[in-house]
């Protein structure tokens, strides 16, 4: 069952029903200004950390759901009947509902009782604001008289402290009314330089700013007093719960209609600037003016929606595609990489299951990240690779994460998970792959965030792979640490108390359990390093690192291979994990992705023989599971994975993340129609047609989907940030369609399934633009390249010289 459609050609996913099974949500905002949207128009927004900067309030897990949001009311003034032409919060059934997600909008359109509203929300390019730009008709023969109220619950900057500090927080709230324009400043009378205001282009007539007197003692947002009675009250807040809300009023002649602009918006002073007269408490609203005054006037508003609409066009035409399946087609062109952007931009920090108030830039995370996101924008992955290698360790170590304001590593939610570094071998050298920039590796760089620690970013690469080095256990494998990349593995945890963090408490000294999945990735980090050396004449160091990864190799083969996949690790006794002899948990996904990813088996068989007992013992029709058989009881000794009830997450779940890793190795062994139906399995819009089991958003990746041990086998969860979206992206753009950036230029190995004839790509690489035409001639994956008609040997496509735009590809497969 559907809920919606895919609008290609306008790059939009059109809701048909405001119902959907859990809120769909879009991202608005760019670079410092975001917000999340719900296809009712809930959601709130922030400047750069949705825990300290967060404008408006949003109530997670509440009831009904996804409340909190960007409201309007419309008010037929004769009749008195009003609702929500989002149709949250009024939940009026309205005669015509549809919203589009886009690329940074949402708009939103209904009919109730003749009057068409068309309601599009949308964070512009450069501007630290939020735009409602409304459009309202009267369909009806006669004239209608209408009243329009706005609404938001403004959020007092610090969300933790907005949802716990009553006995402060209840007494600290300030706003000022001024031209009709809402200005939120509680604490800008102390340490605040920022404020808020909610502006709206139409005179008043009138507004609130006290949420009680907004919505009339002990109602709800759905029945509004000040909207039944037609009339807001000029209220001033003092402490409680400040709001904004405008009242406006609209005639409207038989087919008539009016334009109207709200907008929302955060604004910094200087210390010294911050009020006017500067001996008054009244915020100086000099500096705002030009902003108010441009985006209050409909046609800007419209302009810079169409200039975010152009932006998205250029960034997407880096990539695009035309091949015989319209999936894979609509998720490379624009959906796949419209997430991975957004989950770059957010991290895991604000969605519809993250808070916004518990974490923020993601070491691993981001890493990863800009695996798929680099090419959209290089310049952003440059800054974010020296910003993540400024919370680097002396030692090579990393924090798990680093706060978005002040860019300092985050020591409450953990380190010591001991992959953390070696992703950061892996994110320069594609950011490198792709642009050329061998700069970046000069650049210096502090540890830890200390004046004086500089060292090269070539530099903090070599300490990421020397801390691998240093932490090896008793058999030689890497020493796991607090956990690697699945966060739930804790080895060394060993949790007793209710409630303790499974991410920060260790119990044990970490001398013995090791992990076959940070085996893998050293060898696969060492083959990028090594990669990186010898093309930056670096070579000192090759020789080193290869012997380690050859000795890493040879100890996977005999201490981490079980007879017919790759064992997981051993626990803190030294006991296997992921083994045969184990009772639950015998086989997991993430070394069989990753140990191939790095090539190993690839030679000698143990790839293919994995890879078929993934087929065999974790495939199903929604995905493949992270291990089986599923935790049925805690662990003291696994930690948080075992935590979990069957099926679900880290236990047992299609963690859809680790799926490409499996698809990538396919691809490795030549399996093109394996690894495309493992990514049609998990593909979102092939999962539309499903939705009411799916019950997340088609259009993007879940994290999880919950695995075949759960009750609701299918059902997707946490949707929108996860690592999915950028290995997902590479599995279908460089290893399926096989078009992936080397440093000796851009390689074209597709391993596509047997029946696909052809398919079309243009990529734009280093500022040149490849047409790329694929032609199976033959069952195989044997390249044949002809560069501009001629002929080339091998499978790279050389970069052409300075004064060549256009190259066209054309590969033979046989
Ligand atoms: C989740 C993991 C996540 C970790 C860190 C755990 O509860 O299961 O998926 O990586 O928290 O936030
Ligand atoms: C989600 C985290 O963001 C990611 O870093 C981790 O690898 C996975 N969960 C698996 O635990």
């Amino acid at each position: 069952m559907r809920f919606g459609y895919f609008d290609d050609r306008n790059r939009e996913y059109v809701i048909t029903q405001p119902d959907t099974p859990l809120p769909w949500i879009n991202y608005l905002g760019n670079q410092d200004f975001f917000g999340i949207i719900s296809n009712t128009a809930g959601g709130y927004c922030f400047y750069k950390d949705a825990r300290l900067r967060r404008l408006t309030r949003y109530r997670y897990n509440n009831v009904p759901m996804d409340s909190g949001g960007r409201y309007l009311y419309l008010r037929d003034d004769v009749s008195g009947a009003y609702w929500s032409p989002t149709w949250q919060p009024t939940q009026t059934q309205l005669d015509e509902y549809q919203c589009c997600h886009g690329l940074g909008y949402t708009k939103i359109s209904s009919e109730f009782l003749g009057i068409r509203t068309s309601l599009s929300y949308f964070i512009p390019l450069d501007d630290n604001l939020e735009v409602w730009l409304l459009e309202v008709k009267n369909s009806r023969p006669t004239k209608v008289i209408l009243s329009v109220f706005s609404c938001v619950e403004f959020c007092l900057w610090d969300a933790q402290d907005d949802a716990t500090n009553f006995q402060r927080n209840l007494s600290t709230g300030e706003v000022e009314v001024e031209n009709g324009i809402i200005y939120h400043k509680t604490e800008y009378r102390e340490r605040r330089n920022h404020f808020a205001y909610f502006a709206c282009s139409e005179p008043l007539s009138g507004f609130e700013t006290q949420r009680e007197s907004f919505l009339g003692p002990y109602r709800g947002w759905d029945v509004p007093l000040s909207v039944e009675n037609g009339h807001l009250n000029n209220s001033i807040a003092h402490g409680w719960s400040p709001i904004g809300s405008h009242h406006i009023k609209l005639t409207l002649a038989p087919g008539g209609s009016s334009q109207v602009v709200f907008i929302l918006g955060y604004h910094e002073n200087s210390a010294d600037h911050k009020f006017n007269p500067p001996e008054s408490q009244t915020i100086n609203k000099e500096s705002l003016e030009p902003i108010l005054a441009a985006y209050l006037d409909p046609a800007h508003a419209i302009t810079s929606l169409s200039d975010l609409q152009q932006y998205w066009e250029a960034r997407l035409r880096t990539f695009q595609i035309a091949s015989p399946d319209v999936h894979t087609n609509r998720m490379v062109n624009t959906w796949n990489a419209y997430q991975v952007m957004t989950t770059y931009n957010i991290s895991r920090s604000a969605s519809y299951y993250e808070s916004g108030i518990g974490r923020g830039i993601g070491f691993r995370d981001s890493n990863q990240d800009l695996l798929g996101f680099v090419h959209l924008i290089p310049i952003k992955a440059r800054q974010r690779i020296l910003d993540l290698s400024a919370t680097q360790l002396e030692n090579g170590g990393a924090y798990h994460q680093y706060q978005p304001m002040t860019k300092r590593g985050n020591d409450a939610v953990g380190s010591n998970f001991n992959d953390d570094p070696l992703w950061l071998v892996l994110g320069t050298a594609a950011y490198i792959k792709e642009t050329g920039d061998w700069s970046i590796l000069d650049e210096r760089i502090v540890f830890n965030n200390l004046p004086g620690s500089e060292v090269s970013l070539l530099e903090h690469l070599h300490r990421s792979l020397q801390y691998t080095l240093i932490r090896l256990g008793p058999h030689s494998l890497p020493l796991i640490g607090h956990a690697d990349w699945n966060d739930c593995l804790n080895l060394n945890t060993f949790s007793e108390m209710p409630g303790e963090s499974f991410q920060t408490a260790t119990h044990r000294d970490g001398t013995v359990a090791e992990s076959v999945f940070i085996a893998g990735l050293f060898v696969l980090a060492v083959k990028e390093m090594v990669d990186l050396l010898q093309n930056c004449g670096s070579v000192d160091k090759i020789s080193l690192y290869q012997d380690a990864a050859d000795k890493m190799i040879r100890t996977i083969y005999t201490h981490g291979w079980d007879g017919s996949w790759f064992l997981r690790a051993y626990d803190n006794y030294g006991v296997k994990i992921g083994s045969q002899d184990c009772e639950e948990g015998k086989i997991f996904i993430e070394p069989q992705g990753i140990c191939v990813l790095a090539g190993l088996g690839i030679e000698n068989g143990m790839a293919a023989r994995a890879l078929k007992s993934v087929n065999m013992l974790l495939a199903t029709q929604h995905g493949l599971v992270l291990q089986q058989p599923a935790f049925s009881h805690y662990y003291l000794n696994l930690g948080e994975i075992s935590s979990y009830p069957p099926g679900y997450k880290e236990n047992a779940g299609v963690f859809c993340h680790t799926n490409p890793w499996i698809m990538i190795a396919e691809t490795m062994i030549g399996n093109g129609d394996q690894a495309f139906d493992y990514y049609t399995r998990i593909n979102p819009s092939a999962r539309e047609a499903i939705s009411e089991i799916h019950r997340c958003e088609p259009y993007v990746y879940a994290q999880m989907i919950a695995g075949k041990d759960a009750p609701s086998f299918g059902e997707a969860k946490n949707s929108w940030l996860t690592g999915t979206a950028a290995w997902n992206y590479v599995a279908i753009t460089q290893f399926i369609l096989g078009i992936r950036p080397s440093h000796a230029g851009l390689t074209i190995q597709p391993v596509i399934p047997k029946d696909w004839m052809e398919f079309q790509a243009v990529r734009i690489f280093r500022g040149v633009e490849y047409h790329i035409r694929v032609i199976r001639h033959g069952p195989g994956n044997i390249v044949q390249l002809q560069v501009n008609g001629q002929s080339i040997p091998g499978i790279t496509v050389p970069i052409p010289p300075a004064d060549i735009h256009l190259v066209q590809v054309e590969a033979i497969l046989t």
